[in-house]
C-alpha cells in the first residue's frame, strides 16, 4: 500500500497553450518536450489512512494545492475498485521553485505514478499520463524520458489525450539545456489563466493552435537528424509565437522582463558568429538555452555576461521510476 516514484520536470520545445477543455486539461494543440534531468520530485504516497494528508517540501499543503492532490487521488480511488482509505503523501523536490522552471510537472507524474503503484495497479504509461495530466497538462509528458509527444486527442473523455515517449534519451546523448535565471519573482499571471486569455481574447489563437500542431512533425525530424541548428530555430519560432498570441490578449500578457531581452539578443548575436545556441521561454521570464556539449561553455558565458544570475544546467533525463515498499 506504499510506493515511491521520482519524475524529471521537462521543457517544451513546441508548448502546450490553451485548454479546449479546463476540467479534464485537454489542450488545443499537440506539445513536444525534453525531460530534463538532474532535477527531480520524490513522491512516496501510501493508503489505509484515516484521512488524506498532503506534504510539500516538509510543509502541509493547504488551499488549491492541497485540493489538486486530493483530486487527484480520488481518481485512483475511484480506479481501484477496493477500499483504499485515505493517502498520506509525501513530496520533495531537488530543485527549488527559484531554478525558474515550475514544479508541477515533475509533482504530479511522480504522484500520478506513485499514487497507482500504491494502490496495486499495474504499470501502464498511457494511465499514468492521462492521470498526470488531470492534476497539470505538462505533467503528462513528465512519465517518460527523453522526447515526449502529447498529442491533442480527438475525444471529449480525453482518454486519447496523452503523451508518448519519441526518442529515449540515449538517442542524442550531446544534447544540453540550461535554465538562465533572471528572476526568482512569482509570476503574476499562472499558466492556467494566461492559456485562458489567450483563447478567449487573442485574436491570434487558432492560427497559434493550428501552427503548433503542424510544427511537430518538423521538430521530430529535426531530432531524428540530431540538427541542432533546425531544432533551435523551431524552438525559438514556437516560442516567439506563444508570447506573440499571449501579448495579444486583453488584457496583454506580457512575460518577459528587459533582462530577457537581453539574453535573447545576445544568444541571437553570438549565433551570428558561429555558436549553436538557441533559447525557448515558457511562461516567464527565464530563458531556457538549448544548445550541444560542445557549445556548452560559451553558450553558458554569453548568457552571463547578459546578466544572468544563476544557470542551472540540465541533460535529456530518462524515464519517471517507481518502487513498490513491501
Ligand atoms: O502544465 P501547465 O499548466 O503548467 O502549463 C505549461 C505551459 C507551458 O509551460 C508554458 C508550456 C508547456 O508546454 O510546458
Amino acid at each position: 500500500m506504499k510506493a515511491t516514484a521520482t519524475a524529471h520536470p521537462n521543457i517544451a520545445l513546441v508548448k502546450y497553450w490553451g485548454k479546449r477543455d479546463e476540467a479534464l486539461i485537454l489542450p488545443h494543440q499537440s506539445s513536444l518536450s525534453l525531460t530534463l534531468a538532474p532535477l527531480s520530485i520524490t513522491t512516496t504516497v501510501e493508503w489505509g489512512q484515516e484521512e488524506d494528508q498532503v506534504e510539500l517540501n516538509g510543509k502541509a499543503a493547504e488551499g488549491g494545492e492541497r485540493r489538486r492532490v486530493v483530486e487527484l487521488l480520488s481518481r485512483v480511488r475511484e480506479e481501484a475498485g477496493r477500499p483504499l482509505g485515505g493517502a498520506r503523501m509525501v513530496s520533495r523536490g531537488d530543485f527549488p521553485a527559484s531554478a525558474g522552471l515550475a514544479s508541477s510537472a515533475a509533482a504530479f507524474a511522480a504522484l500520478a505514478l506513485a499514487s497507482r503503484a500504491a494502490a496495486g495497479l499495474p504499470r501502464d504509461v498511457r494511465a499514468e499520463s492521462v492521470l498526470a495530466r488531470r492534476g497539470s497538462g505538462s505533467a503528462c509528458r513528465s512519465i517518460q524520458g527523453g522526447v515526449c509527444v502529447w498529442r491533442r486527442g480527438e475525444r471529449a473523455d480525453g482518454e486519447d489525450s496523452y503523451a508518448e515517449q519519441a526518442f529515449a534519451a540515449s538517442h542524442w546523448p550531446e544534447l544540453r539545456m540550461f535554465v538562465a535565471l533572471l528572476s526568482r519573482a512569482e509570476k503574476e499571471v499562472g499558466s492556467r489563466d494566461g492559456m485562458r486569455g489567450s483563447v478567449e481574447t487573442s485574436p491570434y489563437y487558432p492560427a497559434w493552435a493550428q501552427d503548433a500542431e503542424a510544427e511537430i512533425p518538423r521538430a521530430l525530424a529535426a531530432l531524428e537528424r540530431r540538427d541542432i541548428a533546425s531544432l533551435g530555430e523551431l524552438a525559438e519560432r514556437n516560442a516567439w509565437r506563444m508570447h506573440a498570441t499571449a501579448l495579444a490578449a486583453n488584457p496583454p500578457l506580457c512575460y518577459l522582463l528587459p533582462g530577457t531581452l537581453e539574453v535573447i539578443q545576445r544568444v541571437r548575436h553570438a549565433r551570428g558568429q558561429g555558436l549553436k545556441a538557441y533559447f525557448t521561454l515558457d511562461a516567464g521570464p527565464n530563458p531556457v538555452v538549448l544548445t550541444t556539449a560542445d557549445a556548452l561553455e560559451d553558450a553558458e558565458r554569453v548568457v552571463r555576461e547578459a546578466g544572468a544570475v544563476e544557470i542551472v544546467r540540465c541533460h535529456v533525463g530518462g524515464d519517471a521510476t517507481v518502487q513498490v515498499h513491501v
